[in-house]
């Protein structure tokens, strides 16, 4: 059966095999299977830890390339920078007065953010709040996330029912779309891949670039003769997402046989990664070439966005007393 989609990054810096393995691969999937998707630049949130207009532009221009060299198709999916639909901060607001302080307080992500060094910002406090309106905003069944943003699904969850109860059934109650393979894609430290721990692997860099990056991924010191865990292995881990079972046997094989050294395994990862993303790259290329045309469809995109979202806002703010 057809299902409503949204889901959405944040363009506060390069996007990295994290974000297409956790959720952009399944937003094509999900758009290819001819589902309503809507995808987009989560461009009020970045606004939490990017501060400077020329990088905030220059973020959302290359999150906007990204997505369209992986194939986000503006012909099959609404594809929009959030900052063009205003009234989800309309919306928020009115979240905003129905959810209680406690569960904002018991978010995870707020703590983790001010313990990296973000400022305690008002906005990133009330951060889950606008997520919500992102994706009640537009009705939709399923959001495709990694788990590192389960928490915000289910806080949106608990507002929709808010909500719900309060001024009668208008809102949908979506589920998280999460991949246990890929939920927690790790990053060359072994932590989750994430732009604040600098330890990612960018999708739109030269060939050389991510291998050198691979080369730099940490492991154990066992020596190339010993055998060797797979599963404590964070090479081990990049080979899983880009090996077919096959291939994944013989590594495993060699891992507990001995004799390889990490060298080898590393390798492999480089070239791997290298010939998923060489068509994307040069996808991403032409696309840097023809910047009219990616303002072209997001003004598009914006438009459509619009008018699908003005409708539940209109009930919104009937329901609400507003109108
Ligand atoms: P963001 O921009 O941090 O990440 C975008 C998507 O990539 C996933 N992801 C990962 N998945 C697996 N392993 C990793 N190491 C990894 N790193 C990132 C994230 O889970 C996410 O799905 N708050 C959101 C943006 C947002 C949003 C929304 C998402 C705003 N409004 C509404 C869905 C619906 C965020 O910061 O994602």
């Amino acid at each position: 059966m057809t299902k409503t989609i949204l889901s959405g990054v944040q363009p506060s810096g390069k996007l990295h095999i994290g974000n297409y393995f956790g959720a952009i691969r399944q937003f094509l999937a999900l758009q290819e299977q001819g589902n309503h998707c809507y995808y987009f630049i989560a461009d009020y949130h970045a606004m939490t830890s990017v501060k400077e207009p020329a990088l905030l532009r220059e973020y959302v221009r290359e999150v906007a390339m990204s997505y369209l060299a992986l194939g986000i198709d503006p012909e099959k999916s609404v594809f929009y920078r959030q900052s063009d639909v205003p009234a989800v901060t309309e919306l928020s607001w009115i979240f905003s007065c129905l959810i209680p302080m406690g569960l904002l307080e018991r978010c995870t992500s707020y703590k983790d953010k001010v313990a990296q060094g973000l400022t305690a910002s008002h906005g990133l406090f009330y951060y889950p709040c606008l997520q919500a309106a992102d994706i009640l905003i537009t009705s939709c069944d399923l959001v495709p996330v990694g788990q590192d943003q389960k928490q915000h699904i289910e806080v949106t969850r608990d507002i929709a029912e808010k909500f719900n109860n309060q001024y009668g059934e208008i809102l949908t109650v979506p589920d998280a779309y999460i991949l246990d393979n890929t939920a927690v894609v790790p990053g060359l430290d072994g932590r989750k891949m994430s732009k604040s721990y600098d330890n990612t692997i960018p999708l739109f860099e030269t060939a050389k670039q991510s291998s050198k990056r691979v080369m730099r991924i940490v492991t154990d010191s066992t020596p190339v003769e010993d055998p060797k865990d797979p599963a404590k292995c964070n090479v081990f881990a990049m080979l899983k997402l880009l090996c077919n079972e096959a291939e994944l046997a013989q590594w495993q094989e060699k891992y507990t046989r001995g004799g390889m050294g990490y060298g080898e395994a590393k390798k492999a990862v480089a070239e791997k990664l290298n010939e998923l993303l060489a068509p994307y790259r040069e996808k991403y290329e032409q696309l840097v070439n023809d910047p009219a045309y990616v303002d072209d469809v997001l003004a598009e995109g914006g438009r459509k966005a619009r008018e699908k979202t003005n409708v539940l806002m209109e009930k919104v703010r009937s329901a609400t007393g507003l109108r």
